[in-house]
């Protein structure tokens, strides 16, 4: 997803603002990054390829400026390059946007037939186009949005700069997130929080449909109709330290540390939602939020005893559903802004499902869209690859499943269960210990950077496991990775299995654990490098692993939560070893706000 920052007001250099926004949105998209502003009545855009620092070597930040607009990009339309660099310009309008115009191209030809030329492969550049045709029929901004937002199709959040008039900004969202940031006699847009958040902690959340004239001391917002509405001035509760690294070199570094005083934070859950009445759940989400779905499905169906069906978002929203009013449908998702799992949850509704959001930024679309929502309590999250917000996504599901259990007559979920909140009470601590072990993870990836075969193999709710933890080896390290149900390895893919291969086994369920024990052998007969990672009651020795990396026992409905640090910490430092760019992998985005 794109990031956008805009500044009005007299305050402050408008280039500083847009480029200070621009550094703290870099990690939703960094193909590429531009600004426009006025100074001394002229219009400047300035755009470059790649990251925000080939933008400021072009830039004198202390150029007398009180207008502009930001952007960073994360390719959808065209290709990654300065001319398909926002902003764009077409006469008198110049905007930055985030999201898709589904029609772009129909709008192309008509506005071609009617004279325009495009310079770029960007569905924005039309955009700007068809605005400025609007504007210039009916020499009014208001009608022009509305008729824009009438005719445009897709997801949405806008900018625009209009020449000759210096006193407005003008915002538009519909589909992807726009935040309006209230300052003194000055004033901002924003994709999201963090990149505004050094200026200003007031902020105005527009909904889709809503635009925003704004000037440096006044905001006016408007309905899809034109109607001026009033909108309610919100403060962040995070602050600039959130968004700052505090010493460690990465900001996955930090937030992977971060992760105990998260659980501290998340485990105060007050008035949980009662989901004791559903026939079903199903739970729909994208990438590492989906594999927690997965953990978490483990944890409700076997404490909770209700059966849960983990949907990959972008596959529900497609396929044949059977569902109805008696099915439970969660939505997780860090940002809240992921389309996929967005849409999923629209279906949902219509087949009448209650929605319930795990989600980790307050007032986000897919917060906004559910029944209920479960904050987790992870703070902004900057480094692409999730950590701190996966394992508090995780939290959530276990203390779902924990309530589930207590209104259970299952005898196992009762014995077992009995010092949840006591051990969650104590977790943090074991999960700083279990972080503290930072030589054996530096050990093991010393062992396997320069491979790029390796598997990560488990069974159950360790098969779920090993999923994230071979996404975040493949997307921040860029090696080939892949997770494997370890009982199902024998039946092919074995074959992929050489000397030396890596393969990391995870061993947590005792129900289990010599089954998994079992396919261990099964690849380190075959000359594979094993790294066996299980728990202190069920550590094994013999002569089948190559490392091993015992862990804490913990309460088994908390005990993912232990079992993932090293699998974050392994991926960290072989990507620290092959020198990757961990906060803002290639081809990555924070959030994909389209499909
Ligand atoms: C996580 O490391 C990935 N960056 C990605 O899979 C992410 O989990 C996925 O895009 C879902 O994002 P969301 O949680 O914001 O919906």
């Amino acid at each position: 997803m794109c990031g956008i920052v805009g500044y009005i007001g007299k305050n402050k250099k408008a280039i500083e603002v847009l480029i200070n926004g621009l550094e703290n949105l870099e990690y939703r998209g960094y193909d590429s990054a531009g600004i426009a502003y006025i100074s001394d009545n002229e219009l400047n855009i300035i755009k470059e390829k790649g990251r925000i620092q080939n933008l400021k070597n072009n830039l004198n930040l202390n150029t007398e400026s009180r207008l502009g607009i930001g952007h960073t990009r994360w390719a959808t339309h065209g290709a990654a390059n300065k001319n398909n660099a926002h902003p764009h310009r077409c006469n008198n309008i110049t905007i930055v946007h985030n999201g898709i115009i589904e029609n772009y191209i129909e709008l192309k030809e008509e506005l071609m037939n009617i004279g325009y030329t495009f310079k770029s492969e960007t569905d924005t550049e039309v955009a700007s186009a068809l605005i400025d045709y609007l504007y210039s029929k009916y020499n009014s901004m208001d009608k022009a949005i509305i008729e824009f937002e009438n005719k445009a199709k897709g997801a949405y959040a806008i900018g625009i700069i209009v020449n000759g008039n210096n006193d407005n900004l003008y915002a538009i969202k519909k589909g992807s997130p726009l935040i309006i940031g209230v300052g003194n006699n000055e004033n901002y847009i924003a994709s999201d929080v963090p990149a505004i958040i050094s200026y200003t902690k007031k902020y105005i959340t527009l909904n889709d449909g809503e635009y925003a004239k704004i000037s440096e001391d006044n905001i006016e917002v408007y309905n899809e109709f034109g109607k001026i509405i009033n909108k309610e001035i919100k403060e962040f509760e995070g602050d600039a330290n959130s968004i700052d690294k505090c010493g460690y070199e990465h900001y996955m570094n930090k937030e992977i540390h971060e992760q105990p005083e998260v659980i501290k934070k998340t485990s105060d859950m007050d008035n949980l939602p009662n989901i004791n009445n559903f026939s079903k759940i199903t739970i729909v989400a994208c990438g590492s939020a989906m594999h927690a779905g997965l953990v978490g499905k483990n944890l409700i169906e076997n404490y909770g005893n209700i059966p849960v069906d983990v949907e990959i978002a972008s596959e529900f929203r497609y396929k044949k559903l059977f569902l109805n009013k008696d099915n439970l449908v969660i939505a997780i998702s860090q940002s809240g802004e992921t389309a996929d799992t967005l849409e999923a949850v629209k279906i949902a509704k219509k087949y009448g499902c209650h929605t319930l959001g795990i989600i980790n930024v307050k007032e986000s679309s897919i917060a906004r869209e559910c029944d209920d929502v479960l904050y987790t309590k992870a703070g902004s999250e900057i480094a692409v690859a999730t950590t701190k917000a996966y394992s508090a996504q995780v939290e959530i599901l276990s203390i779902l499943a924990y309530t589930l259990a207590k209104n259970s007559d299952n005898v196992k979920s009762i014995v077992e269960i009995k010092n949840f909140l006591e051990d969650l009470k104590k977790l943090p601590i074991v999960m700083q210990e279990v972080i503290d072990d930072e030589d054996t993870y530096k050990n093991i990836a010393n062992k396997i950077y320069n491979k790029n075969d390796i598997f990560f193999i488990g069974r159950g709710i360790d098969y779920a496991l090993s999923m994230e933890g071979s996404l975040k080896l493949k997307e921040i390290s860029y090696l080939h990775s892949e997770a494997y149900a370890a009982g199902e390895l024998k039946h092919g893919t074995i074959s992929l299995i050489d000397d030396n291969t890596p393969v990391l086994g995870i061993v947590s369920d005792e129900f289990i654990s010599d089954k998994t024990i079992s396919n261990l052998k099964e690849v380190k007969s075959r000359g594979a490098n094993v790294i066996y990672i299980t728990t202190d009651s069920l550590n094994k020795n013999g002569d089948f692993y190559d490392d091993k990396i015992v862990l804490p026992t913990v309460n088994p409905l908390l005990q993912p939560l232990v079992n993932i640090i090293p699998l974050q910490l392994i991926a960290y430092n072989v990507a620290k070893l092959n020198n990757c760019d961990i906060d803002k992998p290639k081809n990555l985005a924070k959030s994909v706000t389209v499909e």
